[in-house]
């Protein structure tokens, strides 16, 4: 491809290869332009001519900075606070509503966001949660949110959004859990305290190694394993069932589906365990 900077075929196939094996992404010829124009910025950025430079470069143990920067360049991260809202009202109605009491008599709650991005996705679980169990800072109540990608864990740790970004959140839950401030001139939103002590925010590879013990009552798995192979796909998935509790619920893309044994759809795009309550 002739452009600003020099981009053969190899140097795609160098990148999709990469991608692949840091992380089950599965880039198609067809995003080639797309890839161009993401890397670019990177190429400019750290002042090389070519991408045959640049992907040397990163191979390189002094450019390992440059490769964290080439896949979060590389992932999208597109997301918004209770998207496909219908996951929200099953989690209330068919998880939360079922466990609140037992969690309340002290049994252990645990939620996963394993795909979290700047963080909308495992807020609007906690707001969800907060919504049906207000005490829950005080209970044995805890979720996970975990990327592979450090910068977007460091963002969705922050908390902090802008104004457009909070509109889908209903205002009650938004200015109790939320605080609203002035920053540079304009209105931000804020995560509270209270809202952020239950979530660990976490870099994790969803092709790796996962290092948690315990069981999940509910994992969101959105929008992520629709970059990745059939075969892979199968491959979480399945990791996922011995993750979930047999009474779990797992929430998946609004594009994607589960067909691997021992899942049952639970409604549109939620899955629970076959022969589980
Ligand atoms: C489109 S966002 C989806 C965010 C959120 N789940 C939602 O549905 O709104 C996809 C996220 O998956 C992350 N991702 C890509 N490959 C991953 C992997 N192998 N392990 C964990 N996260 C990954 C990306 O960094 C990105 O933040």
């Amino acid at each position: 491809m002739e452009g600003e900077f020099l981009f053969t075929e190899e140097d795609f196939k160098r990148i999709a290869s990469f991608l692949k094996e840091a992380s089950g992404i599965h880039l198609q010829e067809a995003k080639a332009t797309l890839v161009y124009s993401r890397l670019a910025k990177r190429l400019r950025k750290v002042g090389m001519r070519t991408f045959h430079e640049y992907l040397s470069f990163i191979a390189t143990p002094s450019g390992a900075e440059e490769r964290d920067a080439m896949l979060a360049a590389l992932t999208t991260n597109v997301t918004r606070f209770f998207r496909e809202p219908h996951h929200f009202d099953h989690l209330r109605d068919s998880v939360l509503a079922r466990l609140a009491a037992s969690v309340r008599g002290g049994a252990r709650l645990r939620l996963w966001s394993s795909a979290c991005s700047t963080g909308q996705e495992p807020y609007s679980m906690a707001l969800t949660l907060l919504s049906a169990i207000p005490e829950a800072t005080r209970l044995d109540v805890r979720i996970l949110a975990t990327d592979i990608d450090p910068v977007v864990v460091d963002t969705a740790r922050a908390g902090v959004y802008s104004e457009e970004a909070v509109s889908a959140i209903p205002a009650a839950l938004r200015d109790k859990w939320m605080s609203r401030e002035r920053e540079s001139g304009r209105t931000i939103w804020r995560a509270g305290a209270e809202m952020r002590s239950l979530i660990a925010f976490n870099t994790l590879n969803l092709i790796g190694e996962w290092p948690m013990r315990g069981k999940f009552d509910a994992i969101f798995c959105r929008n992520v394993v629709i970059y990745f192979e059939e075969h892979t796909q199968a491959r979480i998935w399945t990791r996922f069932r011995s993750f979930l509790h047999p009474h779990g619920r797992l929430y998946i893309g609004h594009s994607e589906r589960v067909d691997v044994p021992g899942y049952v759809s639970d409604g549109l795009t939620v899955y629970r365990l076959e022969g589980a309550p």
